[in-house]
């Protein structure tokens, strides 16, 4: 049992927290307006959830999920987040986000960023690459034949170990897309990114093995 923490608590991080409960997992939830705002979002997730401040929650996370728009990064408790293994959820997106130099000329893959506003970290990007419903529907048990898998880019092998045995307890299979300064490679608008899980207009989505992530991932160009 793992306990999960938690910054930025909306669609994909309050999927990942469902699936981690539905695990086994503790969950230490948080987002910008403070922990009374997820009274509705812990009555669903039941006593293996709790809220706090977000340096609460990075603190008590054994994997801190970041799960917030790209223009939150200089918001992140830097200090909580020395050490931690870190899942990075997270798109950017200029018509949300404000235009970013470096994204937008491809110098920096938008994990890279995330870790020069918390260095101390072992960032791992996973998640980002499917739409939420479907990583709720697709979630399969460990020898199922259709358990879909997910792209993970990180520097640091232990961190990438944890991560993979956090992604198979909650119901997928893990395919290394390489060192964060490759994550571009699931990032959004390339091959690997939410079409092969189906259109979002179908919620149950479409399982997708290794060999397609794999193969998608291969055919990403910039
Ligand atoms: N939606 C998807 O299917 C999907 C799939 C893959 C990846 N992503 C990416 O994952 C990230 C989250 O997406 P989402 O759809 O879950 O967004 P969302 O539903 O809008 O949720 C964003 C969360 O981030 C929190 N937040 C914002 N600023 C914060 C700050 N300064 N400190 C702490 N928490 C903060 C928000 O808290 P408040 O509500 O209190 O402001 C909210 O809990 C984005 O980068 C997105 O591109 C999304």
């Amino acid at each position: 049992m793992t306990t999960v923490g938690f910054i930025g608590s909306g669609h994909i991080g309050s999927t990942i927290a469902r699936l981690a409960i539905e695990a086994g997992h503790q969950v230490v939830l948080s987002n910008s307006r403070g922990p009374g705002t997820l009274a509705g979002t812990l009555a669903e997730l039941g006593p293996r959830a709790s809220a706090a401040t977000s340096a609460e929650a990075a603190a008590a996370g054994d994997i801190v999920v970041v799960s917030v728009p790209v223009n939150a990064f200089p918001d992140l408790p830097a200090a909580p987040l020395a050490g931690k293994t870190v899942i990075d959820t997270c798109n950017y997106g200029p018509e949300r986000d404000g235009h970013i130099p470096e994204l937008d000329s491809g110098s920096l893959t938008s994990s890279e960023l995330l870790l020069r506003y918390i260095p101390d970290a072992s960032v791992v990007k996973a998640f980002n690459n499917i739409f939420y419903k479907h990583l709720l529907s697709l979630a399969r048990p460990a020898k199922a034949a259709d358990r879909s898998s997910l792209p993970i880019a990180g520097d640091s092998v232990p961190a990438k170990a944890a991560v993979t045995e956090f992604i198979a307890s909650i119901g997928y299979g893990v395919v290394d897309a390489g060192p964060l300064a490759d994550g571009w490679r699931q990032a959004t608008g390339t091959p690997v990114w939410g079409t092969p899980y189906g259109p979002f207009s179908n919620e149950e989505g479409e399982p997708v093995d290794e060999h397609a992530i794999r193969a998608a991932l291969a055919d990403a160009t910039r």
